[in-house]
């Protein structure tokens, strides 16, 4: 929301006296005097006038989680453990997960309460790369880097899959790189291939790599520098 907006919301100000207190220098947003009734804030934001706190501004919250197989990516589900069932933190139901992993699939899994910071993550216009290992029941043949640069066209969504890159291992693994997170992309693409993925796991999302002193079902906060880097 617009600081002017969030000011002229309070019961104590009108519009005028929002625009005047700005225009005074007497807000500061995060520690900083903000003139500017067009800065956005948020629920994040710390919000003084004068000595006088106007929102405490709650804190923005990061894990980061290394999925094990057999858990569902979901705040609840009636049959299977979920990821949120793996935290053990207060008010984990405000979290929500920044790009999911199918049941079968391990690796690297985001939960944040930051709605905006979750979606530069996993939006396919930040270019973020998501790299997966994956290992399939047929031998990978070069063919692949190229259908796979090139994109594949999925009729259902009636959409072409953007250019993606993939670096074969050994015969029956590789690492492809995603920038979309369609459902259940990487299956469907080597699916193409009539080529079965039977081992799947997230090493990375953009910045962020798999901690690897996390073991399956753990996990631990993102440092502020972690966080901000996406
Ligand atoms: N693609 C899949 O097929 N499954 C996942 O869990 C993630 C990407």
């Amino acid at each position: 929301m617009r600081l002017d907006r969030f000011l002229s919301n309070l019961a104590q100000f009108s519009r005028a006296d929002a625009r005047l207190l700005l225009a005074g220098g007497r807000i500061r947003v995060d520690g900083a005097a903000v003139r500017d009734g067009r800065c956005e804030v948020r629920e994040f934001s710390r919000i003084e006038l004068d000595d006088q706190l106007l929102q405490a501004g709650k804190p923005a919250r990061f894990f980061m989680l290394h999925k094990p197989l057999g858990v569902v990516s979901a705040t609840c589900h009636p049959e299977h453990r979920t990821v949120l069932d793996l935290l053990d933190e207060p008010d984990k139901h405000e979290l929500h997960i920044a790009g999911r992993l199918d049941l079968g699939t391990s690796g690297l899994l985001l939960l944040t309460n930051d709605g905006l910071w979750s979606r530069r993550l996993t939006e396919p216009r930040s270019r973020l790369g998501k790299v997966y290992r994956v290992t399939t029941e047929q031998p990978i043949t070069a063919e692949y880097i190229e259908v796979f640069a090139h994109g594949l066209y999925f009729a259902y969504e009636n959409l072409t899959t953007l250019p993606a890159e993939l670096q074969i291992l050994d015969s029956h693994s590789a690492l492809l790189t995603l920038h979309e997170g369609r459902y259940h992309q990487v299956k469907r693409m080597f699916g193409h291939f009539q080529n079965k993925v039977i081992g799947l796991h997230r090493e990375r999302m953009g910045p962020l790599q798999l901690d690897p002193g996390l073991a399956p079902g753990e996990y631990r906060a993102l440092s502020a520098a972690e966080a901000a880097l996406v």
